[in-house]
């Protein structure tokens, strides 16, 4: 795909969790050229104006000229009081805000080319999973200044339509979360079994990280993975027992169902 000549001029409205693991995912990235963080609080910012490239504003009436693009990493329900700020601006427009659909910005930049991205957080070590869904506005100039904000991040998913992002909302968005409980619980079940809390959590980390590279290097699904490590009447056997018992596989479905009704809910606000 052809690439725009220059860098990237980059507008970051919100510097929280999301902002801040974008940010950092981007600072790797030497065709990112600008990054005017827009934030109520220079605290936010702090962390990254070690970098020249990196400058934090109060106001978008303080952005000193048209960035390539900006990038909403606000909470949804701020931005009907957001947008009508940045209105004047035509250029790319890039969201990651759960939930609201591409025709509620459509209606604050009608002439805007819009994209609705939707990250998680491992972004910020470029290892994300990225949804995109792109407004009939956008064409290949504009898919290619998007492709250089994300494609790096991780393994990114054009999709065709909101419902598809609030379904990626629901798994890779919200799917961090899931994880960081289950290693929760596990070094809960260590700290049961009497190891203290530091080890217990080291434990469930590399129990977690050891498990993940096994199964991305392997030519084996998940499924035939674990069935390789349970024999019979083993002790893997009596702890899946456990947990088939419990209908596990069953609860995730219905979180993740609820996290994806929740994202549709939030788009009806
Ligand atoms: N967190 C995730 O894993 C995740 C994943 C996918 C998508 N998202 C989406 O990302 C968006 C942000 O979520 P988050 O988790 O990063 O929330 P967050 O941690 O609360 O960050 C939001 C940031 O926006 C700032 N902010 C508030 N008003 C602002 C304004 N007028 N202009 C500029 N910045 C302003 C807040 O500043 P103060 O702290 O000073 O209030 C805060 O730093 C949400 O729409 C969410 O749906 C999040």
């Amino acid at each position: 795909m052809a690439r725009p000549e220059a860098g990237l001029k980059i507008a970051l409205v919100g510097c929280g969790s999301m902002g801040s693991a974008l940010l950092k995912g981007w600072l790797s990235l030497p065709h990112l050229e600008t990054f005017w963080v827009i934030s109520p609080r220079e605290e936010n910012v702090e962390p990254f104006l070690g970098d020249p490239r990196v400058h934090w504003i109060s106001s978008p009436q303080d952005l000193p000229q048209t960035p390539d693009a900006i990038v909403f990493a606000v909470k949804p329900f701020l931005l009907e009081d957001i947008l009508p700020l940045y209105q004047s601006l035509k250029t790319l427009i890039l969201s990651v805000a759960a939930g609201k659909p591409l025709s509620f910005y459509e209606t604050y930049f009608p002439e805007c080319p819009i994209v609705r991205v939707m990250p998680n957080l491992p972004v910020s070590l470029h290892q994300g999973v990225l949804g995109l869904l792109a407004n009939e506005q956008v064409r290949m100039p504009q898919e290619a200044k998007v492709e250089m904000c994300f494609q790096k991040l991780g393994f990114c998913l054009w999709v065709n339509s909101d419902e598809e992002i609030d379904k990626l909302t629901a798994l890779s968005g919200s799917g961090p979360a899931y994880v960081f409980y289950l290693m929760e619980s596990l070094a809960e079940a260590a700290q049961a079994l009497g190891f203290e809390e530091k080890q217990a959590t080291s434990l469930a980390l590399q129990i977690f990280v050891g498990a993940s590279l096994t199964a991305q290097t392997s030519e084996f699904s998940p499924a035939v993975l674990r069935q390789h490590v349970t024999s019979a009447k083993g002790t893997t056997a009596a702890a899946i027992q456990v947990l088939e018992k419990g209908e596990v596989k069953a609860l995730i479905t219905t979180a993740v169902r609820a996290a994806f009704d929740r994202a549709q809910e939030l788009g009806k606000q």
